[in-house]
């Protein structure tokens, strides 16, 4: 396994307290051109992994799932069969199963199926603004950022609304499992060997788990036309998805659409507090709207790597992989790329094409929500361009200490509005408990 006799590199990826201060892109340049796939060790009981920075390299890793397995999970753990087993979801899994199960959701996630939800995602960000822009100065991720995913989840799910500052809570302990602030159960400090069948070996796992089983028995008895019906109805080779299933796919749909999209939406506007030239750009051409949100992914890349484990041996760059090794595709660095973007660290709100990776790329797990997050983060930015003139920093944005997301735990700033924005309305909540049509 591995290389044989190995190395530390004189950079460690897993070091939080680098990635708590800022993404180390430049390590990434240097990675990129010096050592484009590394063996990293680990700190036992892992042994280490494959790091891979190049595009088209983890374009090519990401298609071929004979040789590179998600079925070993995506993250930097390693489950035994039995923990992965209790806990698998559809990012988990091969074909054919993973293509089965994959197809009982996609048909609501495509263009047309997720562009009926545009008008509902213009009135929240509304109502989010009418309640935000009138303080002058606030934290972004509080007020925008949080407000809208979890509630568009909601609406196509069909979950009720009382529930959702719990379930932003949960998916927040889980996602930034690795962070102090947001969980009390902190992986690689605490003992989580007794979490380790649930979620992200958490206990709020489970607590997610119990949210969705409630709501599951619910939809057995009383069927509407919301996802989660939808999912509990499905025929998969002439069974119904067992009770392990169900669990799993609440817990990715709520965990996989939330934090990622929210995380675009606040790096976006950190991104435009810094490059105050390019807010003035987009604001002058609503054209670049489309291009400006395919941008923001770039730039913010909410998910910073996914994780495939050697299936068949294989070599990539020269190196050597074994069967059993871990390999991780690190989505931050391809979308810095210089063979695939010209300037890559320049924000650009004007750039063509941008082919990133933030959701995958070619490959089966490719993001299922891709349409969906777009739609959020064009109709945000709109609404924004129509309202605010000038975003700037009120203070220091607080990063969550992960290398899994780029997470901002708070974004303050302090906003100038647009002239002519549309006067500031009463502020009234937008439900989101109607089911699933809009
Ligand atoms: C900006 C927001 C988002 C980002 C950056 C993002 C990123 C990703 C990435 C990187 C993957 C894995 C791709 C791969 O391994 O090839 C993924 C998979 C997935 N995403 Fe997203 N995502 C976002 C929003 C959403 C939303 C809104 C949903 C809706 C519920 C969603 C649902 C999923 C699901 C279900 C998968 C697993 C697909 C599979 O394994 O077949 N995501 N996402």
């Amino acid at each position: 396994m591995g290389p044989g006799p190995t190395r530390r590199p004189a950079f460690d990826l897993t070091d939080l307290d680098v990635w708590e201060r800022r993404v180390p892109y430049e390590a990434f340049a240097r990675l990129r051109h010096e050592a484009p796939v590394a063996w990293f060790d680990e700190d036992l009981p892992h042994h280490g992994f494959w790091s891979v920075h190049r595009y088209a390299d983890i374009v090519e890793i990401s298609r071929d799932t004979a040789r590179f397995s998600s079925a070993t999970g995506v993250s930097f753990e390693e489950p035994s069969p039995e923990d992965m087993e209790a806990r698998r979801t559809i990012i988990d899994m091969d074909p054919p199963r993973h293509t089965k199960l994959r197809k009982v959701l996609a048909p609501s996630f495509t263009p047309r199926a997720v562009a009926v939800y545009e008008h509902f995602v213009r009135a929240l960000t509304n109502a989010a603004l009418d309640a935000a822009l009138p303080l002058g100065e606030f934290d972004f991720v509080h007020h925008v950022a949080k407000q809208v995913p979890i509630r568009v989840l909601a609406r196509i799910m069909g979950l009720p609304e009382e529930q959702l500052d719990e379930l932003i809570d949960v998916g927040d302990k889980l996602i930034a499992n690795t962070d102090p602030e947001l969980t009390d159960v902190v992986w690689g400090r605490d003992d989580t060997d007794p979490y380790r069948r649930y979620p992200f070996r958490s206990p709020y796992g489970k607590q997610l788990w119990d949210m969705g089983r409630e709501l599951v028995k619910a939809r057995m008895v009383y069927p509407t036309d919301d996802l989660l019906s939808r999912v509990v109805a499905a025929d998969i080779d002439g069974e119904r998805m067992s009770e392990v299933d169900l669990d799993n796919f609440f817990s990715i749909l709520v965990i996989a659409g939330n934090e990622t999209t929210r995380i675009a939406l606040a790096q976006g506007i950190l991104a435009f507090c810094e490059h105050p030239d390019q807010w003035d750009r987009l604001r002058a051409d609503p054209g670049l709207l489309n291009a400006a949100t395919e941008e923001v992914l770039r730039w913010s890349c909410p998910t910073h790597f996914m994780r495939r484990t050697v299936a068949e041996d294989a070599t990539i760059q020269g190196a050597g992989m074994h069967v059993g090794d871990k390999v991780v595709l690190w989505y931050v660095s391809g979308n810095r790329d210089e063979e695939v973007f010209t300037d890559p660290d320049r924000f650009d709100v004007a750039r063509a094409p941008n082919p990133h990776l933030s959701f995958g790329r070619g490959g089966p797990h490719m993001c299922l929500g891709a349409h969906l997050a777009r739609l959020e983060v064009r109709v945000v930015l709109d609404e924004l361009c129509r309202r605010v003139s000038r975003f700037e920093l009120a203070g220091d944005p607080a990063r969550t200490r992960t290398n899994f997301t780029n997470g901002l735990k708070r974004l303050p700033v302090s906003v100038q509005l647009a002239k002519g924005s549309p006067p500031v309305r009463p502020v009234h909540p937008v439900r989101s408990t109607a089911g699933g049509s809009p």
